[in-house]
């Protein structure tokens, strides 16, 4: 059975302090919840270190950066490479999240070398797609779902690809409270699951882990994880309060 996750994406929110306190809360919280419910933080890079220590020891809950650099090290002022992420005790990192594509250009070709990068220093790449709003209007999500996985992690052989997690995140539902119908968000993971199937086999395809992001909450969680698709979410701003993400997380049980 494949695994599901919730994960909690802070995005660049947060002091230093703040984000001590909400891990805090977190932990508080985690402790009266089954501890089989995988979970994810990702905090801003400068934070990673204390938030990782602050899970630690603490049964399926890890720690996610939210970017990485697509080279291994270097001349590169003000970037963080995916060694230097690993070595603060995180084991994921976000990759080609819809702002990153947006505000930093990233590209493909890019976001493809990110995912060898984070997978060469042992951190699983949570690889983020998803359509813009006139994309979708356009009738052209499935088209653009397919480019976004043609042009970066359908470039890793099978058993490079078994280690990786998606996230389909409707780049129109990001932070907009506009969430997917549970029937959309079902449609797009079964084509995701589908063309890994085409490209790769069933077996890699029914063992994906597929998370879905966009306007996630306490109201909508329930039905969104109940989709067989659906392998839980990537949550943004419902995941800076400690009692909505763990009732989040909750509903993933
Ligand atoms: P949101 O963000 O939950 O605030 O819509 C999701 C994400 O960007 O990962």
């Amino acid at each position: 059975m494949r695994k599901k996750i919730v994960a909690g994406n802070w995005k660049m929110n947060m002091t230093y302090a703040e984000a001590l306190s909400l891990a805090s809360e977190l932990k508080d919280l985690f402790k009266k919840q089954p501890v089989t419910i995988s979970t994810v933080i990702a905090p801003p890079f400068p934070f990673l270190c204390e938030i990782a220590a602050c899970f630690e020891g603490m049964e399926g809950v890890s720690v996610a950066a939210q970017n990485c650099h697509h080279e291994a090290q270097g001349a590169y002022t003000g970037e963080v490479s995916a060694a230097m992420i690993r070595s603060t005790g995180a084991q994921q990192v976000i990759i080609g999240h819809s702002e990153r594509r947006q505000y930093f250009t990233e590209t493909g070709e890019q976001l493809l070398k990110k995912v060898q990068q984070a997978l060469a220093n042992e951190l699983t790449p949570i690889f983020c797609i998803g359509e813009t709003r006139e994309q979708r209007e356009a009738g052209r999500h499935f088209e653009t779902i397919a480019q976004q996985l043609n042009e970066a992690v359908f470039h890793l052989d099978a058993a490079t690809f078994s280690k990786i997690v998606l996230a389909y995140e409707p780049v129109w539902a990001i932070g907009t409270g506009l969430t997917a119908k549970p029937e959309q968000a079902q449609e797009i993971h079964a084509f995701i699951r589908q063309s890994i199937g085409t490209k790769y086999d069933a077996a890699l395809a029914d063992s994906t882990t597929i998370l879905y992001g966009g306007s996630c909450n306490t109201s909508n969680a329930h039905q969104l994880f109940a989709c067989p698709d659906v392998d839980g979410g990537l949550i943004g701003g419902a995941s800076l309060k400690a009692i909505d993400f763990a009732a989040i997380r909750k509903a993933l049980n």
